[in-house]
């Protein structure tokens, strides 16, 4: 039924494009994503958090997708996204996830080896891929110094001996990326980028956490470099917000969420399928669509 982060990447890699990892946590933030992926006839990652877990339940979010992939067709994987403990890691892989994220960067470096290793032997003795992350996505609000932004990103020596300790199929790599909104233009290190995929490349594959708020340009130049994951889900919050607040203030007797839900679908579904073709994943399904629907697309 689902793809692993693998299968979907390493086409995407053959292509020349990245796959979006979008992040969901209810059945209207699918709709968005899933309306958009049949639309663009592309691939999709449906990212989890572990709070979406704990708010929706894993095992509802994977039957949601479960019936979204049956009826678009479209090749998905269902990942988890920023699994910083092993039961995160557990819940996922009991509720039926194709991919799973150890993110151990909070720890030492020593440490981080030593537990995305053991993510990496859980998710393999399923069949499943095993993203990692090494360096630190230092948060927006986060004030820190120029050495100290220096010392938070993935350094390329360091990540050869990170992919091959641990075997992971993924690294989610820091190179000035961060979570949130930015405060000002991004400064991504796309030398930093190029020299870990060059001493890495063939060995994982290679992920842009953070990716709200990038120019589109700076995105065509990661995906160029290599780049074939790219998370969004702050713009996906920011348009939710968007289609329900801009519906409420012209409307501020409706009570029907339906009503004012729609709204927020249509925004998110604007938001997805702009990212799918800045990706360039569209049509990227359109072989796999025909042959599971058995019809020409
Ligand atoms: O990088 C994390 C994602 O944006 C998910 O955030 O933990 O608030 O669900 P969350
Ligand atoms: P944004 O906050 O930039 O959307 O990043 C999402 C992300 O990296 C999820 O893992
Ligand atoms: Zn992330």
């Amino acid at each position: 039924m689902f793809k692993t982060n693998n299968d979907l990447m390493f086409q995407a890699r053959k292509g020349g494009y990245a796959v979006g990892a979008f992040n969901t946590n209810d059945l209207e933030i699918t709709q968005a994503i899933f309306k958009a992926a049949k639309e663009e006839k592309s691939p999709i990652i449906l990212a989890v958090s572990p709070s979406a877990m704990k708010y929706a339940g894993p095992r509802n979010l994977v039957a949601m997708a479960k019936i979204a992939t049956e009826e678009t067709g479209v090749p998905v994987a269902v990942h988890l996204d920023h699994g910083t403990e092993f039961e995160h890691l557990v819940s996922a892989i009991q509720a039926g996830f194709s991919s799973i994220m150890y993110d151990g960067s909070k720890h030492p470096y020593e440490e981080n080896v030593r537990l995305t290793a053991e993510a990496v032997k859980l998710g393999h003795a399923v069949g499943i891929s095993v993203e990692g992350e090494l360096g630190r996505l230092v948060g927006t609000e986060d004030h820190i110094t120029v050495s100290e932004r220096e010392a938070s990103m993935t350094h390329p020596d360091q990540a050869l001996d990170y992919v091959e300790r641990t075997g992971i199929d993924a690294l989610a790599v820091s190179i000035g990326n961060a979570h949130g909104w930015y405060k000002g233009k991004p400064e991504l290190d796309f030398k930093r980028l190029e020299e870990i995929g060059k001493i890495v490349g063939d060995k994982a594959l290679l992920v842009l956490h953070g990716a709200s708020g990038i120019p589109d340009e700076d995105i065509r130049t990661a995906v160029s470099l290599g780049i074939t994951k790219i998370n969004i889900d702050t713009e996906i919050r920011d348009a939710f917000r968007r289609g329900v607040e801009g519906f409420m203030k012209e409307n501020p007797d409706v009570i029907d969420p339906r009503k004012f839900l729609k709204p927020a679908i249509d925004e998110m579904y604007k938001i997805v399928s702009g990212k799918i073709k800045l990706f360039g994943s569209s049509n990227a399904a359109t072989d796999y669509i025909a042959e599971v629907t058995g019809r020409a697309v």
